[in-house]
């Protein structure tokens, strides 16, 4: 059997890395029109940084496993087609700043009605909005050499980011959605279903009609997002009263209906997909005609973007309504640890409001690299004379970052930043010092025994 995937991402890239990984006898070609990405891919500097994806994808490729820029061999050579391309929310048109665009799931569709030359099965691994495959189908079939059959499948990815490579090879569950009222349809499900049984246990994998697996894509991360949104509107609350977040959360968490996961207070949450998920869901639900149910899940949204302005209006009243010419230590810039992605990530949010206030931003992050802080905070490196732009210090040292800080704001949960020399870094800070911790990761006694002023989300 061969698979091919059309897009080398952060999720197409380490799922096919695993199928080919837990799959010998299968041959995975992910194909990408992004030259410099397929490069990386097949060098040892991979795109994507995710804890033990390196091993996987040493084990594979070459094997069973290749990158490639040529798409049109891949879809020809291919039985099973996964569409893996970006889902952007729309920002032009109807539907702009909600709605998916769809624009490169059509691209790929026309592609491989025109590169096919026999039956296939096409998968959207990409999150889509309910439907979609109504219209990939359509598109499919009106392009394609007549009598060739594409069973279109929805298995959308619940793998996160920075632990992808435990998720992928022990998912809670896989969905897989077909069509499962012609033989046809049956058959292709049966068939996608045998790939992940070759390591996934069968009771873990699920299959529905279409419209259920594609909708339970964009309910899950909206069900995720609504919680952290949740526990941060109460954060609020618990900072008024006395109340502590992280206790209220243990709590109510330990009660079996509720859960302790996606509990944790932070700064926000972001990532390349609840937000867009969430818009997506809230653009269906008003296009359903349920405004509503729509305006119920966009406060989830409403929230999130409420507690990222409220940290850097934290930040902003305690260095006395003044952060002007002051200098910020920033630790940590991805969106969660663990990984490179800065997709919504708070820290550009909270970045991009300090950097309005006219603060001196001193960045640091294990994984991010400066091009892409740059890039988020919609900064150049260089004014028009060629001088390094004074506003923005990318650090490689956390130290470096603190020293002649006034502030130092956590971003993100990095392990390496609990244990770094506080002491050191009061020392080097103007006083009084000041700490953000918007992932409550620190001893914030201990930072208070030290001298400084401690400032955590719902405590
Ligand atoms: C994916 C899904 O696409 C998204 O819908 C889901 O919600 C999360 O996972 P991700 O893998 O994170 O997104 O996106 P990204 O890392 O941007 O990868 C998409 C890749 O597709 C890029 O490398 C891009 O170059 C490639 N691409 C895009 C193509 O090969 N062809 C295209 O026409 C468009
Ligand atoms: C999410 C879903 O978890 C995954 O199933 C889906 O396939 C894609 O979207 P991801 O965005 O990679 O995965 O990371 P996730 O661990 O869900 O974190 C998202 C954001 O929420 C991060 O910014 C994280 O820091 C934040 N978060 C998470 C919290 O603020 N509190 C929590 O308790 C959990």
């Amino acid at each position: 059997m061969k698979i091919c995937c059309l897009g080398a991402g952060y999720v197409g890239g380490p799922t096919m890395a695993m199928i080919a990984y837990k799959c010998q006898d299968i041959t995975v070609t992910v194909a990408d029109i992004n030259e410099a990405r397929i490069n990386a891919w097949n060098s040892d500097e991979l795109p994507v940084f995710e804890p033990g994806l390196d091993d996987v994808v040493r084990a594979a490729r070459g094997r069973n496993l290749f990158f490639t820029t040529d798409k049109v061999t891949a879809i020809k050579e291919a039985d099973i087609i996964f569409v893996s391309v970006g889902t952007p929310t729309k920002t032009y048109g109807a539907g702009a700043g909600k709605a998916a665009d769809l624009k490169y799931i059509e691209l790929c569709a026309r592609d491989i009605a025109q590169y096919s030359d026999r039956s296939k099965i096409v998968v959207e691994k990409s999150t889509l909005p309910v439907r979609t495959a109504q219209g990939l189908k359509t598109v499919l079939e009106a392009n394609s050499t007549p009598g060739l059959d594409f069973q279109v499948l929805s298995n959308p990815e619940f793998l996160a980011e920075g632990t992808a490579i435990e998720d992928l090879s022990r998912p809670d569950r896989v969905l897989i959605g077909g069509d499962e009222d012609s033989e046809a349809g049956r058959k292709a499900i049966q068939t996608l279903v045998d790939v992940y049984a070759n390591w996934v246990d069968r009771d873990r994998i699920i299959t529905t009609n279409l419209w259920s697996s594609e909708l339970s894509k964009l309910v899950a991360n909206a069900f995720l997002a609504q919680r952290i949104s949740s526990i941060n509107s109460i954060s609020a609350l618990c900072e008024r009263t006395g109340a502590n977040v992280d206790q209220v959360a243990y709590a109510i968490g330990t009660d079996s209906r509720i859960g302790p996961k996606f509990l944790k207070a932070s700064v926000g949450f972001g990532g390349s997909c609840f937000q867009k998920d969430i818009l997506n869901l809230v653009y269906l639900c008003e296009y359903f005609g349920l405004p509503d149910v729509a305006a119920y899940w966009e406060q989830v949204i409403v929230m999130n973007d409420w507690q990222k302005s409220r940290f850097s209006q934290k930040i902003v009243s305690t260095l006395f309504n003044t952060v002007n010419g002051k200098r910020i230590a920033m630790l940590g810039f991805a969106f969660k640890k663990d990984t490179n992605d800065t997709r919504e990530t708070a820290a550009m949010y909270v970045g991009r409001d300090l950097l309005d206030e006219q603060a001196v931003l001193a960045i640091h992050d294990p994984k991010v690299s400066p091009e892409q802080m740059f890039k988020d905070l919609k900064e150049s490196r260089t004014d028009a004379d060629g001088n390094p732009n004074k506003q923005i210090d990318v650090c490689e040292d956390p130290y470096a970052a603190a020293k002649g800080a006034h502030g130092l704001a956590i971003m993100t949960e990095w392990d390496s930043f609990k244990d770094l020399d506080f002491q050191k870094i009061y020392d080097g800070m103007y006083k009084p010092a000041f700490v953000f911790d918007g992932r409550n990761i620190l001893d914030h006694e201990k930072l208070r025994k030290i001298g400084f002023e401690v400032f955590a989300i719902g405590r």
